[in-house]
């Protein structure tokens, strides 16, 4: 089972060993509207509503609600997410649609007797799972600033549960590598594998979801009260029972999304849109572009040695700074101190051109806290103007693996993104090795775990000029990092710049991490000289999906080409 799990990581990160990656490629261009999203049914369904006349959050939500019937990896409705939307009027929203914990949860929930944290507690079956937000966040968004009616914009994903779709090679080898997973749980066992895992899926059979359909249809017909209400609530809490999960009927009645001040920054003339807590991503985003904004890159060069230790340097100090973070409705987080010139300037004191500062040296800042105080990602431009940008989880690869039964749909392992014991890392999942937790990310009932997902908007002179972001867990920051600097500072196109390996440091463990294959050898040799513990991984990882608005007024999308994502545009 421990194999099965770890290989279960490796799905989730390190993605598929037999992309190819390529030097040049050429974006996918449109005059008017764009989505760029996991899986191309996906973003046609997100196409066909702005055909029709919808704006950018209809085909978003669209987009999502089709994810989570092609692409139940990470597509999902039992899990969350974070939308960052940008109207053409430049007016800029956070929804923050988070899971929460339930109100049963405690602090030491996953802690054996000898205060050991449990490998698999957090991350498979029912005790893993948080209060689910996409089915409230995605109506909050639609009921705001969608244009189209409710019905139309989930009217494709029921249609491509109920009439189903071809699944392909990867698809099914995906289903077919977790079926011992999904064997333990018997709704999982009826929606994601044929019975027995001798039986395996073949590419082109045709996938089938009809419970998901029924579930679709609730939401359809009521809304939010659909899911978190009547029938599919009962199915719910059914297989919280089944299984000793911790969810009640109160957790579903007390779920709510919320809109947040988004984080904003500046490189370079741009100006940046991203996630506040309870994402790490805005400000560890804001924090590494700061840091690097002196340096000349464009001189220096894609992934020379210079500017690796540079960004190496410049990451282990955001992640140390990320044990500060927490939800902001529990914690207080000093968000203007740990974005102001003055702190980072205090924080980049240490820093040395020609050696390592090693993390051990390193703590997070201490900013005045008296101050007043397997995840998918698709990003939408319309033709008005009006962009998108959301990342949604179920945490890892199909989250806990439990889909509820009846209702046929998957339950996230989102409570594995509090620290379980804080000032010891998380075993796993939430990067290639866990990340470091603190205090302030430890588990309260209905506090809402931290994350690093970063949907990102960027604008010049006030015009919108990208939108971006990734899944990967604890390299989501660095990876959103790397596509911005590939295209502001390395001139590279949107689809060169998504489809570049890449490199992430996260403080603990210290070693800078990069892709199969990444390096130069030179490189390696000058960043070692150095001082740097280099890691290759054995593979590849992230799948990052952006828009480009050009000089020219089109829209070019790229789609991260180690898996099966897809821009369709207009
Ligand atoms: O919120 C977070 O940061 C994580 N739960 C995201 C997980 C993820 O990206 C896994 N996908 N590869």
């Amino acid at each position: 089972m421990r194999n099965a799990f770890f290989s279960f990581l490796l799905v989730a990160l390190f993605v598929q060993s037999r992309a190819e990656l390529y030097a040049q490629m050429r974006p996918v261009s449109a005059r008017k509207a764009m989505v760029v999203s996991a899986q191309k049914l996906a973003s046609e369904a997100g196409i066909a509503m702005l055909r029709k006349g919808g704006n950018a959050i209809d085909a978003a939500v669209a987009t999502e609600l089709a994810l989570a019937v092609v692409h139940p990896v990470a597509g999902n409705l039992g899990g969350g997410g974070f939308m960052l939307i940008r109207l053409a009027n430049g007016e800029v929203y956070a929804l923050d649609y988070r899971e929460k914990a339930p109100l049963k949860a405690t602090r030491t929930m996953y802690l054996d007797s000898a205060g050991n944290i449990s490998a698999e507690k957090s991350k498979i079956g029912h005790l893993a799972v948080g209060v689910p937000g996409t089915v409230a966040g995605i109506v909050a968004a639609h009921k705001r600033f969608g244009r189209l009616p409710f019905r139309d914009v989930i009217q494709p994903a029921i249609e491509l549960a109920e009439k189903g779709y071809p699944l392909t090679r990867y698809k099914a080898e995906l289903l077919n590598r977790f079926a011992p997973l999904f064997m333990r749980f018997p709704g999982s066992r009826k929606y994601f594998t044929k019975g027995d895992t001798s039986r395996k899926w073949q590419e082109g059979d045709l996938f089938v979801q009809k419970d998901l359909a029924q579930t679709l249809k609730r939401i359809r017909d009521k809304g939010r009260d659909g899911f978190y209400k009547g029938k599919t609530a009962e199915l719910i809490l059914a297989e919280m029972q089944r299984g000793g999960g911790l969810i009640t009927q109160e957790d579903l009645d007390r779920y709510e999304p919320k809109w947040r001040e988004p984080i904003k920054g500046t490189y370079r003339g741009y100006e940046l849109y991203s996630m506040p807590p309870p994402s790490a991503g805005g400000i560890g985003l804001v924090q590494l572009l700061s840091f690097v904004e002196p340096y000349n890159l464009t001189e220096m060069g894609f992934q020379s040695s210079a500017t690796l230790h540079l960004f190496g340097e410049a990451m282990r100090r955001v992640y140390a700074d990320r044990l500060l973070l927490g939800d902001p409705d529990f914690v207080k987080v000093p968000i203007q101190t740990l974005l102001s010139r003055n702190y980072l300037k205090e924080r980049w004191r240490t820093f040395s051109p020609d050696t390592v500062t090693p993390s051990i040296t390193i703590s997070s800042g201490k900013p005045l806290v008296s101050e007043s105080m397997e995840t998918t990602h698709y990003s939408v431009v319309d033709a008005e103007g009006n962009a998108v940008a959301t990342t949604t989880t179920l945490n890892g690869a199909f989250g806990s693996f439990v889909a509820v039964d009846g209702a046929g749909f998957l339950l996230n392992n989102e409570m594995d993104d509090f620290s379980l014991k804080p000032g010891t890392p998380n075993p796993g999942l939430q990067g290639y090795v866990g990340l470091m937790g603190s205090e302030a990310n430890a588990i309260v009932p209905e506090k809402r775990m931290l994350s690093s997902m970063s949907p990102t908007i960027l604008t010049k002179n006030g015009k919108l000029f990208m939108v971006i972001g990734t899944p990967g867990g604890s390299t989501i920051i660095t990876q959103v990092f790397q596509v911005i600097t590939n295209v502001i500072d390395f001139g590279m196109n949107i689809q060169e710049a998504v489809s570049a390996k890449r490199v992430h440091h996260q403080w603990m463990p210290d070693e800078l991490r990069y892709e199969k294959d990444a390096l130069r050898k030179d490189v390696i040799w000058a960043l070692e000289r150095r001082g740097w513990k280099l890691r290759e991984l054995p593979n590849y990882y992230g799948a990052a999906d952006g828009i480009l608005v050009g000089d020219d007024g089109w829209l070019y999308g790229g789609a991260d080409p180690r898996n099966e994502d897809a821009a369709v545009g207009f």
